[in-house]
Parts: structure tokens; C-alpha cells; sequence
């Protein structure tokens, strides 16, 4: 255990043990104090830099599926075909008619715009500890080389609600505390009636998928992406898949920021008002043996309106194994595709890198 001291007071930091991220300055803080132009950390590479968006793009997202949750919960076969071949062709999707009140989501967004308006001394007080990636800072910066991301973020580990660290959370905030764990044990209902029917569409028990991830883990990663001078050369989040089993994305109903890459292009996922947006994350890509897709995925910023967005990541037991399912393998037909790996072992490989595109399930990919 780490004791550290900040602000005059000594944090407890017992840590999550995946990993850690070094500190680099508030991205919100270079915008408030005012820049002429874009500091070059900041600035990716040509080969890199998010492209203009083709009439094809904006025309395929158009096909992203979407998905009434409604239907899905009451077990209609239509819907369920639908999800299946969402995620095996997409790795995204929206949902509507999920069940979280507009209210809950509405105070969750307000709540995040409140922690990100409070003074950057105020906010430093949750800053992550040196050896973890719980609070407030910015993720993913594994070396003094790699180019940053124009993004803060707080990372709050919100279920089980026993395993909350609250020294993170900024409990003198009015409202915050409820807001977040309001929204996180919604969300979490939508997470558990989605892996219900992956679990069925993979040949397993309704409640299969659950019990192969072990005890519920979430965490949750409030991004705050400032507006941003020149948005064609930076990333708010450069390309990535997610770690964990799956992610619902609560994103801003204005300001269009994330992307997706679909047989080799970018597409634009347009915000549907109150709508959620949820993909499959490596572990479900593992466990499925590779038939569902954790997409690459990104965000990029906007010239004049920040944007904010909350992901909610699910995360399985450390200590369990992940490999991919018996019913999902066929051999010689569909063999494993996938090592087996030790859950913490594969999240802290992921986390060590920077964010590097898909080469995360790589890491454990069975080479033929
Ligand atoms: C993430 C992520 C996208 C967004 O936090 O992992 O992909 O639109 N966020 O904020
Ligand atoms: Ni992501």
C-alpha cells in the first residue's frame, strides 16, 4: 500500500494493481490559461491524424445497428437476431427503450459537467495515485514520448458498492454520489440483461456469461474532452479496443465525437437522444472464440463544444481464467482461437501498453 501526500494530506492508495498511468497536466487547464497554438504532444503523426469523414462514413452510420432493449428483455426473436449479428458484424450498437429514466441520465450528465466545472485544485484533491488508474488525471500515459490524448477524465470504481474507494469521489460535490451510483446500478441491469442474451446466443445458460466473469466488477471513466483549436490533429481517445467484458457509453446528445472502424473505415456514431451506446469488449471477443468483435474504436474532438461522456466499463474477477467457450468452439471446424489467460494477467498487459489500436487481443491470439 502506498501512502502518499497531497495537499497537505496523506492518501491511502490501495490500488486496483493493473497498472498505472504518469501524470501529465489538466488538458482542460492549457485551454482555460489560453495556447496559441496546439502544444506538440498533442499532435499525432500525419499517418495518424483523424481524416475527414467521407459521405460513405456518414452514410454507413446510418446502418449502426440499434437495438429496443424493450423487445430484447421480453426475449423477441426478431430483436435477438438483430443483437446477435450486431455483434458479430459491429461490435456496436445504440439502444433505446433501455429502462433508465431520462431523469437519471440527465442528473448523471449534470453531475459530470459539476465535477469538471469545480477548480483544478478542487479536482487535484482525486487526482490517481502513482501506482493506480482510479481518479482524476488522464489514462493511458505509459511513456514521456507517447502523444497525448486532449482528454481529463475521472475513473471511479462504482460496483460492487462495497469496493467503492471513496477518497476518489468527490463527496462535498451536492448531488455527485447519488448521481453516479444511481446511473452505475442502472446501467449495470442493462449490462447483466445483454449478457443474459449473449449467454443464450452463445450456447450457454441465461445466467452463463455472469458466471464466467466471477464477481461483478464496473468502473466507470468520465471523459471531458475541451474543445480543441484544431480537432484534425488530435484525438480526444486515440484508437483502442476496451479491456473489459462490455462498455455502455453514455455520450453527449449534442456534440458527435466517437468513432468506429468498420471494414476498414471510420464511421461516425451519431448521438440518439437518450439513447445508450454499448460494444463488446476482448473479454466477450475471447470468450466468444472470436465471433463477436471489440472494435477498434476512437473519439475525436470538436472545435468549439466540449464534450463529455461516461463509460461503464464491465470488468471480469481478476483471478478468473478467460478463454474462449467449449459451445463456441467446433474443432476442426472453428478451433480455438484464443490462449487461456488469467483475467488480471491479460488487463495488466493491456493497460502497460498505450493504447495501440487492436492489438490487444493479439496478445493472446492463437497463431496459425
Ligand atoms: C472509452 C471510450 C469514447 C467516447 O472511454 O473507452 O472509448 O466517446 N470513450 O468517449
Ligand atoms: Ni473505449
Amino acid at each position: 500500500m502506498d501512502l502518499k501526500v497531497e495537499n497537505g494530506c496523506i492518501k491511502e492508495d490501495n490500488g486496483l494493481g493493473w497498472g498505472k498511468s504518469l501524470p501529465v497536466q489538466s488538458v482542460q487547464e492549457i485551454v482555460t490559461n489560453g495556447y496559441q497554438s496546439v502544444p506538440e504532444r498533442y499532435i499525432q503523426e500525419i499517418k495518424d491524424r483523424p481524416s475527414s469523414i467521407s459521405s460513405e462514413s456518414l452514410q454507413a452510420s446510418l446502418q449502426i445497428p440499434i437495438i429496443d432493449f424493450s423487445l430484447l428483455a421480453k426475449g423477441d426473436e426478431h430483436e435477438t437476431r438483430k443483437l446477435d449479428l450486431a455483434c458479430k458484424e459491429w461490435g456496436f450498437f445504440q439502444i433505446r427503450n433501455h429502462g433508465v429514466q431520462v431523469k437519471i441520465l440527465q442528473t448523471m450528465k449534470a453531475a459530470m459537467a459539476a465535477f469538471f466545472e469545480l477548480p483544478l485544485m478542487e479536482k487535484k484533491k482525486y487526482a490517481m495515485g502513482a501506482n493506480d488508474l482510479e481518479g482524476y488525471g488522464q489514462a493511458y500515459v505509459v511513456s514521456e514520448e507517447q502523444k497525448l490524448d486532449w482528454c481529463d477524465l475521472v475513473a471511479l470504481k462504482t460496483l460492487p458498492l462495497e469496493q467503492r474507494n471513496l477518497n476518489f469521489w468527490p463527496l462535498n460535490l451536492p448531488g455527485f454520489k447519488e448521481a453516479v451510483e444511481e446511473y452505475s446500478i442502472e446501467v449495470q441491469k442493462v449490462a447483466e440483461e445483454i449478457n443474459a442474451n449473449l449467454s443464450i446466443l452463445m450456447g450457454i445458460e441465461r445466467d452463463g456469461l455472469k458466471r464466467y466473469q466471477g464477481e461483478l466488477k464496473q468502473l466507470m471513466r468520465m471523459n471531458y474532452y475541451p474543445p480543441c483549436s484544431s480537432p484534425d490533429l488530435v484525438f480526444g481517445v486515440s484508437p483502442h479496443s476496451d479491456g473489459g467484458s462490455l462498455t455502455v457509453l453514455l455520450q453527449d446528445d449534442d456534440v458527435i465525437g466517437l468513432q468506429i472502424k468498420h471494414k476498414g473505415e471510420w464511421i461516425p456514431v451519431k448521438p440518439i437522444p437518450n439513447a445508450l451506446v454499448v460494444n463488446i469488449s476482448d473479454a466477450i471477443e475471447i470468450m466468444s472464440n472470436g465471433v463477436y468483435k471489440s472494435i477498434e474504436h476512437r473519439a475525436i474532438t470538436n472545435e468549439k463544444k466540449a464534450r463529455i461522456s461516461a463509460a461503464a466499463f464491465a470488468h471480469v474477477d481478476d483471478e478468473l481464467e478467460i478463454g474462449p467457450l467449449d459451445s463456441m468452439v467446433d474443432d476442426p471446424h472453428r478451433p480455438p482461437m484464443y490462449k487461456k489467460i488469467k483475467y488480471i494477467d491479460y488487463i495488466r498487459q493491456v493497460l502497460a501498453r498505450k493504447m495501440d489500436g487492436k492489438d490487444h487481443t493479439d496478445l493472446v491470439k492463437i497463431q496459425t
